[in-house]
């Protein structure tokens, strides 16, 4: 076993891998988010007090820990020195942050062509977070994308910049959108190179270097599977990996440290945005589960869709993402709910299927087979031991654990870090 831990997101985001994260933190030396960028909102509840990260990695709060923005990230300059300054004013101000200069930089034209895609799909929107992601990772693949390494040099970005921008601009004229003003983004984007200069190096040197002194590393995923741009519900996705087997590539760490994967879920489902969410409740059960999970999301305010368990999205993402433990989450929303469903299979055009279909038109047809559970009235929200949970609770895990064919190493019953049971030792 490898002292490595990977946090995975094992649905459509917002799962609460901020809270797993900062919980499993106090036991590792480095933190490294790989992939995505300020599109992620990560909650963090302790002493108190409550923080929304975008982009920096979950472990900020430990002085000791090492921080880590890894190559695989999209980062937006501006919104990343806003994120510091607000921790700054919130007294976080001694902390350890490490930005890869391979890691895409986020520039205003992606976030002005975010809006202007959306708008222009006829209706049939994503619903992204208008952060620019989808054109940032874009601009990567298609080799015009500036670097933050680049941001340093002050010819080399110069160049960088005025190709990019021979693109872009003509991209933005076409959409009767304004353009960019090279001076005026150059200027800019200088500046923010030389203020995050001292955090900007080559992370994958540091983060082998780390391996080889056995060093424990926390790799925090952003966004879930579900919203994979490879696994996920395409197009209705992020346009980055959330999986496990994305972490070698998007941080320069062989394969081989990463074995040990745990798949954070929600005890219910729910979705930000657009796309096919076969176990969608629109009823009062929907109400009563948004307004205990206080299911409004962290970066955009947007109500979140709400539905039951989906064990057939879990196999999935066990599947394609190499999960061996489960982290169930917010399981202290369910207390009060008379009957509990889990989805166990789909039903397409009258026939049983237990996978979830590669395209949106069929998957939109699967009909949600479910098994329905008794539920519990008891307070939850301050048992810190597995066994003192009421029977039918544990009923509810033990099912989980049967259909998904994973174990349940943690239970979280509210947002604080205290409130977390453990029932296996993972990291
Ligand atoms: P992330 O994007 O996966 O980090 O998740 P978010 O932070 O966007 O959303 C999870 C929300 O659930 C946050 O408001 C957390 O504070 C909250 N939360 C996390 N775990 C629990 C839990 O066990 N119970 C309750 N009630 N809330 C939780
Ligand atoms: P965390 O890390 C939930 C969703 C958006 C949209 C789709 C594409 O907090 O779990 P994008 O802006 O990435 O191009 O939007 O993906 N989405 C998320 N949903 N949690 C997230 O992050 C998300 N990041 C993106 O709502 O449907
Ligand atoms: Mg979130």
């Amino acid at each position: 076993m490898n002292n490595t831990l990977v946090v995975v997101g094992a649905q459509w985001g917002d799962e609460g891998k901020g809270k797993i994260t900062d919980f499993y933190a106090r036991s590792a030396d480095v933190v490294v988010r790989h992939q995505g960028g300020n599109n992620a909102g990560h909650t963090i509840v302790f002493d108190g007090r409550k923080f929304a990260l975008q982009s920096i990695p979950s472990g900020i709060f430990n002085p000791h820990i090492k921080n880590v923005m890894a190559n695989g990230m999209v980062i937006n300059p501006v919104s990343l020195v806003e994120e510091l300054e607000r921790l700054h004013k919130a007294g976080v101000t001694d902390y350890q942050l490490f930005i890869s200069d391979r890691a895409a930089c986020v520039m205003p034209y992606h976030q002005m062509l975010d809006g202007a895609y959306e708008s222009l799909k006829g209706g049939r929107l994503i619903g992204t977070t208008k952060k620019g992601i989808g054109p940032a990772y874009t601009d990567k693949y298609s080799r015009v994308g500036i670097r933050m390494g680049d941001l340093l040099d002050a010819e080399y970005f110069a160049e960088r910049l005025h190709d990019a921008l021979l693109q872009k601009n003509l991209e933005l004229k076409m959409l009767g959108m304004e353009q960019c003003d090279f001076d005026t983004l150059y200027a800019q984007y200088r500046e923010l190179g030389e203020r995050l200069r001292p955090m900007i190096c080559d992370t994958s040197v540091m983060l082998n270097r780390e391996m080889e002194q056995g060093s424990k590393i926390l790799f925090e995923g952003a966004q879930g599977v579900m919203l994979c741009i490879d696994h996920g519900t395409y197009p209705f996705v992020t346009s980055s990996s959330p999986t496990a087997a994305s972490v070698p590539l998007n941080t320069g760490l062989a394969p081989r440290y990463i074995d040990r994967v745990v798949g954070v879920c929600k005890a219910y489902t729910t979705r930000v945005g657009e796309g096919p969410f076969p176990t969608e409740l629109h009823d009062d059960t929907a109400e009563y589960i948004r307004e205990r999970g206080h299911e409004y999301g962290t970066v955009t305010g947007r109500p979140r869709r709400v539905g039951w368990f989906d064990a057939v999205v879990l196999n999935h993402v066990r599947r394609v993402s190499g999960i061996n433990y489960l982290s169930l989450m917010l399981f202290d929303v369910l207390t009060g709910l008379d009957t509990l469903r889990i989805c166990t299979g789909y039903r397409l055009d009258g026939r049983h299927i237990d996978y979830v279909p590669s395209t949106i038109a069929e998957l939109s047809r699967c009909e949600a087979e479910y098994i329905e559970l008794p539920g519990w009235t008891e307070d939850i929200t301050s048992v810190s031991d597995y066994d003192s949970l009421p029977a039918n609770a544990k009923a509810y895990i033990s099912k989980i654990e049967e259909l998904t064919s994973t174990e349940v190493a943690v239970v979280s019953v509210g947002p604080d870090r205290e409130q977390t049971i453990v029932r296996r030792p993972i990291f």
